[in-house]
């Protein structure tokens, strides 16, 4: 088991990653000073299979609880769910001594941390992810949300987490597809952490995929401490520093519109990462003229896709491009790297280029 505490701002956040600390929730919730009035909120895929350990262990901690169910999947990320979940604290008059547990991949703890930040002007929550995305990206950071009409995560709040339990078992139960999705966010954490977080990732490649338990954890340590890293540095997203991780975002996020949200988020990120090597490439940018190699090569090893899907069009894409929420001027920003360890943000590439690089997507 790895234990690791992070400062964020005003916020200590406390990580724990390993086998069977699901199990050991209600533990480490009394630890933390909670005795009552928790709030397991879950999702009607994964509560049926992991919401049974962590009632165990609240009821052998003498924790008092109750459970809140959405449907699974991107729609209950809405104001609809998070306002029948406001109807349930209100029958149940859920006060401010409470603590919402987000048990579930990213859509229930950026709903989780939606309801909690909001309710009575803030409860405290805590996450036990059970995605990889959420693994090594979704659960750390404070970024919760609901999507809106508008778009994605556009009502949201920064509301920190004051305990992440990762228990890497909840993968073994994952669909393949998610677990591989999920390994987009960690090519791109150890792009951006440097050479010896890419050189781990390339020789643990099969054994991660074999859901080999010290190669996930020691994944999951490595992802959440880069990130945190870069949080610390920059807790609510304004100074830059976390700007780093849009890498493979902005013709990810595109493709991801595209194709109307058909295609998992992280195999999306993974053509964007493509594409932005090739940009890195093809602007001139890259001085490690190897990397754009061994990133394909990572790519397919993880089975990550290469093309976009036939029925999306490079002009559907590019259209989606401009409308880009982060856009400047109306123009696309990218994050570039010179080498592993070294992105350039905010970068504004010629429309040519970008219509090369989708292209490159459609027919490799
Ligand atoms: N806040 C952040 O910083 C951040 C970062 C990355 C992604 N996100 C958000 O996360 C969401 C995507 O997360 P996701 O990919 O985890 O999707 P998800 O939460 O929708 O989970 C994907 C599917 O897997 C199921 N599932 C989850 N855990 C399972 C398990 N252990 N066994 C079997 N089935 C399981 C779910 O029920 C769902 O059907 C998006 O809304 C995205 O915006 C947020
Ligand atoms: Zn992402």
């Amino acid at each position: 088991m790895q234990v690791h505490v992070f400062q964020f701002g005003a916020n200590r956040v406390q990580l724990v990653i390993g086998r069977g600390v699901i199990d050991q929730i209600g533990c480490l919730l009394k630890e933390a000073g909670v005795i009552t009035s928790i709030i397991i909120l879950t999702d009607d895929r994964v509560g049926p299979i992991w919401a049974g350990g962590v009632r165990n262990s609240l009821e052998s901690a003498g924790v008092g609880f109750r459970e809140i169910t959405v449907p699974a999947g991107e729609p209950s990320k809405s104001l609809a769910q998070a306002q029948r979940i406001y109807g349930e604290f209100a029958a149940h008059s859920i006060g401010r001594d409470a603590t919402i547990l987000a048990l579930g991949g990213g859509m229930v703890s950026d709903l989780g941390g939606f309801v909690a930040g909001t309710w009575m002007r803030g409860l405290r929550w805590t996450v036990c992810p059970t995605t990889l995305e959420a693994d090594v990206d979704a659960c750390l950071g404070g970024k919760t949300a609901v999507n809106v009409p508008g778009g994605k995560n556009l009502v949201g709040l920064f509301h920190q987490p004051f305990l992440i339990a990762v228990d890497p078992a909840c993968l073994t139960t994952l669909e393949p597809r998610d677990l591989r999705a999920g390994l987009a966010e960690s090519v791109k954490h150890a792009i951006l952490s440097g050479e010896d977080s890419l050189a781990w990732l390339e020789s643990h490649a099969e054994r991660i995929l074999s859901l080999d338990d010290d190669a996930l954890e020691e994944l999951i340590a490595r992802n959440l401490c880069f990130k945190a890293g870069l949080v610390a540095q920059d807790v609510e997203d304004r100074t830059g520093a976390r700007a780093a991780l849009n890498l493979g975002h902005t013709i990810g996020h595109a493709v991801e519109e595209a194709a109307e949200f058909t295609q998992r988020h992280g195999e999306c990120v993974a053509l964007g990462l493509r594409a932005a090597m090739r940009l890195s490439k093809e602007m001139g940018v890259l001085d490690d003229h190897g990397l754009q190699g061994r990133v394909e090569d990572l790519l397919d090893r993880l089975g990550l896709p290469a093309r976009i899907p036939r029925d999306v069009g490079t002009e559907d894409v590019l259209d989606a491009l401009r409308r880009d929420k982060k856009a400047e001027g109306g123009e696309a920003r990218f994050v570039l790297l010179r080498r592993a360890g070294e992105p350039v943000r905010g970068v504004a590439a010629q429309e040519a280029m970008i219509r090369r690089a989708v292209e490159a997507l459609k027919s490799s």
